[in-house]
């Protein structure tokens, strides 16, 4: 293989065989190719793309560059979702339980924060004890005796996502919908799963901002996903607006153990969340069809068997005891808690959704780089939804900032991010279509 060849060969838009993309990423795994190689590929994809048969094949070629799981053992159907990134998205942390409840088995490799998006990750990390790099045993175990383990991607991990990832970082070609695809599907192919649903973000806090953009993406994974071997629908779900109440690493955590508690029904969080666990359930077959799903899902959050699921997972991975019963004496707070206020009486219509996450990076929640610490007690909370009413001077949402200039900055900041109109507007939709 000569890694020059191929690159031409793309350069030039040509469509690759699968043995050619093999030969290269084992390569690119083994270093045997350089950097500016790797990069000058990933601009070639970025510039001609690939057929849905390139596309797979480089995925599966990404998942082999390491270990791949296998849960023939787990005795329930194994499934997962991903999320392609959002604002106040902490559903995997509520959805992992519920499902798992349900009879999935739910071994979810989740991430870090990206862009302006939290990182499921960093959130379980407000948890004191909470191992997010456990070990195989210790995963396994747990996902046998709780149903699910939300965890960090390990080390041998589709190991060429990692390399080529970190390239595409920093030589402008991350937004290329193979690359994205085969990187996103390497690592959950590579988790063993069964089926898979996506929750494909678009609006202004997403990486995809039109529904045509998020409309491509989803399709690419869902064809993708299928053609190599894991059941795969995507559901495209509304990004303008943070989804939770609260952005923020504590504060959603708080978020998720009030809406284990029952504290949440009714709101665009609930809808997301069990829309999804509807797909996951109908889709691994454990239930006939949604309405069947939905009512499991329902029962299994108002019966208390999801908050149960959370709090051994929690507890397996090294967490507190009795975190759900207490998180107060667990997740830390801000020291200044400051409300965001309404300029003027009005309904709420717009939010810049990508602010508000830039918002939380800004009080110390995310990093601005790689070998930042995270300070998990700041964010936002209270958000109110667009279509609220409000009058001047009232509160559309806290900041919590760990010093009082900070977070004065902030509220005047985030006040900004709202816009008032003078009538309600049009009820954003949630869930905008079903792909796959
Ligand atoms: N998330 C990933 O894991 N990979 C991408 O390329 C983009 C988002």
């Amino acid at each position: 293989m000569i890694p020059q060849e191929i690159i031409r060969r793309k350069r030039d838009g040509a469509e690759l065989a699968a043995e050619e993309i093999a030969a290269f990423i084992s390569a690119l795994s083994s270093e045997e190719i350089s950097e500016s190689q790797a990069a000058a590929f990933a601009m070639a994809v970025f510039f001609r793309g690939m057929s849905p048969e390139e596309t797979v094949a480089l995925t599966l070629a990404m998942r082999d560059s390491g270990d791949v799981l296998d849960w023939r053992d787990a005795g329930r159907p194994v499934a997962d979702k991903h999320s392609t990134g959002g604002v106040g998205d902490n559903v995997s942390l509520m959805l992992a339980p519920i499902a798992a409840a349900c009879g999935l088995a739910v071994p979810m490799i989740s991430g870090r924060g990206l862009g302006h998006t939290g990182g499921t990750l960093d959130k379980l990390q407000s948890i004191p004890g909470y191992d997010i790099a456990p070990g195989d045993a210790l995963f396994r175990k747990t996902v046998a005796e709780a149903g699910c383990a939300i965890i960090g991607q390990t080390a041998d991990l589709a190991p060429a996502d990692r390399r080529l990832y970190a390239i595409r970082d920093v030589t402008a070609t991350v937004e290329s919908v193979p690359l994205i695809t085969a990187s996103i599907l390497s690592k959950k192919l590579a988790a063993g799963l069964e089926t898979l649903v996506l929750d494909v973000k678009l609006g202004n806090g997403a990486f995809m901002e039109s529904l045509d953009e998020a409309e491509t993406l989803a399709r690419s994974l869902v064809e993708v996903a299928n053609r190599a071997g894991v059941r795969t629908s995507a559901l495209l779900t509304d990004m303008n607006q943070p989804l939770a109440d609260a952005a923020g690493n504590a504060l959603e955590i708080w978020n998720c153990v009030e809406f284990l508690k029952g504290k949440k029904v009714g709101t665009r969080l609930d809808t997301v969340v069990f829309a999804l666990a509807v797909e996951m359930l109908v889709q691994a077959g454990l239930y006939p069809d949604a309405r069947a799903a939905e009512a499991a899902a329902r029962d299994a959050l108002a019966g208390g068997q999801a908050m149960e699921v959370f709090a051994r997972m929690v507890h397996l991975l090294g967490g507190p005891a009795d975190f759900v019963d207490r998180p107060e004496v667990y997740l830390q707070t801000a020291p200044v808690v400051l409300p965001v206020l309404a300029a003027e009486d009005g309904w709420l219509s717009a939010c810049s959704t990508r602010e508000v996450g830039l918002a939380v990076i800004e009080l110390g929640g995310g990093r601005k780089r790689a070998t930042d610490t995270i300070d998990h007690r700041v964010g936002i909370d209270g958000i109110l939804p667009l279509g609220s009413k409000v009058s001047k001077g009232e509160p559309i949402a806290f900041v919590h900032a760990s010093d009082r200039d900070a977070g004065e900055q902030m509220a005047a900041r985030l006040a900004g991010c709202f816009t008032l109109a003078d009538r309600p507007p049009a009820p954003p939709p949630v869930v905008l279509r079903k792909i796959g």
